[in-house]
């Protein structure tokens, strides 16, 4: 059998993508494998959201020149396809910088890949696909229930792509196109198949997931607070999250969401990018510093107990020493549970790319360094925060030492239970131990039942 391997550099989207290439690719008898030296197929999807993500791939790429060689010598081809952002970005050129790739596939396009990869192979020369957001779903085949139980008992099940944002420093809605919706009934049909294969936990995603509104069986528009509704009701699912929302797309629904649905996990990914009102303003991101706090205290009045996270870009063109305080003082006043911080980095044809007043290299990585120690100190403060809770845990495999379980708390916070005996997928009930860097420890206690002492304890 052929094989493929299929390598993600991206978001979450991203890795989604990559799943369904396999699907596709799997349907042109491809098995996939954890190894790009016994492919027969290889497949770089790519992420061009920072300059140091899209030039991992020029890289990649130049190691497997010589693997294809080498195999090419052995009398065995090798197909290498570009996909992702950075194809969707750079189209030809990228066969133009790189010959050894044979096809180029924007992420709006991978449906089609069977068809590029067998024109590819017999052209033996480079070919691109067509970049158009076309509605790709309605040709993708049903997810692989294998293939998703290899995952584990949580999946990805995508809901809406693009972004009609267009924060100043962002290549997304140029790489990913507009906002598209899937309808609510695409969306329950693969969160039934996935279901199906084992999954327990799914996380409906999206460029900018809460700004959803699909066309609902009944021909009403659904917002996602409604989807999320209807996942819940699906059987078997034990857990729902979401990622990644805007705030200004937070509405009251989905707020309410939180305070309602118990399977609706109290965690949320809601980035602020910066502190200061003139640099938000600048990055277009359409909120105020104080509007963000409004909103965080809003939700914490809905799902009092609700893990946050966060995104943060530093060195943002013109950022003031004070302005960067205020990115500092907005994330110590909230407290992150988890957060990604980033230095800006200028990205071709975005408006950001184009200030003159770009932040020196040198100060971008103080402050940078300056704000993870921060966000470090506000992670632990919340993980400390969870000793002596009694939490459910999500089952996911076996951990280290005989006996031990490995799971996630509601909070995502990875935990190694002892004195449990569950399988992957099951939740079971602990009390929080201890923490470790990057873990929590936790034993098993007896299921809470209403009115039991624990329930009142926790
Ligand atoms: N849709 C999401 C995030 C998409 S990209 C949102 O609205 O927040 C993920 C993160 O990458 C962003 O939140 C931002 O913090 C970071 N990012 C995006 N473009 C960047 C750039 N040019 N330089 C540095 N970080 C960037
Ligand atoms: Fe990019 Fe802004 Fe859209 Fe997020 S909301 S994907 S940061 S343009
Ligand atoms: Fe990267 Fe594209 Fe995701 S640019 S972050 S892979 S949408």
């Amino acid at each position: 059998m052929k094989k493929a391997f299929i390598k993600s550099y991206g978001c979450q989207m991203n890795v989604y993508d990559s799943g369904r290439m396999a699907d596709v690719v799997a349907e042109q008898g491809y098995s996939e494998t954890a190894t790009a030296e016994d492919a027969d197929l290889i497949i770089l999807n790519t992420c061009h959201i920072r300059e140091k993500a899209a030039e991992k791939v020029y890289s990649e790429l130049g190691r497997l020149r010589a693997l294809k060689r080498d195999r090419a010598e052995a009398g065995i081809d090798t197909t290498i396809v570009v996909a992702g952002c950075v194809a969707q970005a750079e189209g030809r050129e990228i066969i133009r910088r790189a010959p050894v790739v044979d096809a180029v596939v924007g992420p709006g396009s991978y449906h089609r890949l069977p068809d590029l990869i067998e024109q590819a192979q017999a052209r033996r020369k480079g070919v691109d696909a067509e970049f158009d957001q076309v509605e790709k779903f309605a040709a993708l085949p049903r997810p692989d229930a294998s293939r998703i139980r290899s995952r584990g008992v949580s999946a990805f099940v995508t809901v809406q792509e693009g972004c009609d944002k267009f924060c100043s420093f962002c290549v997304v809605p140029y790489t990913r196109g507009g906002e598209l919706s899937r309808p609510v009934a695409a969306v329950l049909d693969e969160a039934r198949a996935v279901l199906e294969a084992g999954v327990r936990e799914i996380t409906l995603i999206g460029q900018n997931v809460n700004a959803y509104h699909g066309e609902g069986p009944d021909g009403r528009t659904w917002s996602l607070g409604d989807l999320i509704r209807a996942v819940a009701d699906l059987p078997g699912v034990a857990r729902i999250r979401y990622t990644t929302s805007h705030p200004r797309d937070m509405s009251d629904d989905l707020v309410a969401a939180h305070a309602e649905i118990p399977s609706l996990m109290p965690y949320l990914h809601l980035p602020v990018q910066a502190g200061a009102d003139r640099v938000l303003k600048a990055m277009n991101r359409r909120h105020t510093a104080d509007e963000y706090r409004r909103l965080i205290e809003s939700i914490r009045a809905a799902r009092p107990d609700i893990a946050l996270s966060s995104d943060f870009i530093v060195g943002f063109p013109g950022e003031t020493d004070s302005e960067f305080e205020d990115t500092l003082r907005i994330a110590a006043e909230i407290g992150f549970a988890s957060s990604f911080s980033f230095k800006y980095s200028p990205r071709p044809g975005t408006p950001a790319a184009d200030i003159g007043d770009q932040v020196p290299e040198t100060l971008k990585s103080e402050r940078l360094q300056r704000l993870q120690a921060q966000l470090e100190h506000d992670r632990q403060a919340f993980n400390r925060a969870t000793v002596g809770q009694v939490l459910e845990v999500l089952v996911e495999k076996e951990g280290r030492h005989p006996g031990q379980l490995n799971g996630k708390t509601p909070y995502l916070q990875q935990v190694q239970v002892t004195g449990a005996a569950a399988q992957p997928g099951e939740l079971v009930t602990v009390r929080v131990t201890g923490t470790a860097p990057n873990s929590l420890f936790a034993e098993a206690v007896e299921p809470m039942r209403a009115g039991s002492p624990l329930v009142a304890a926790a």
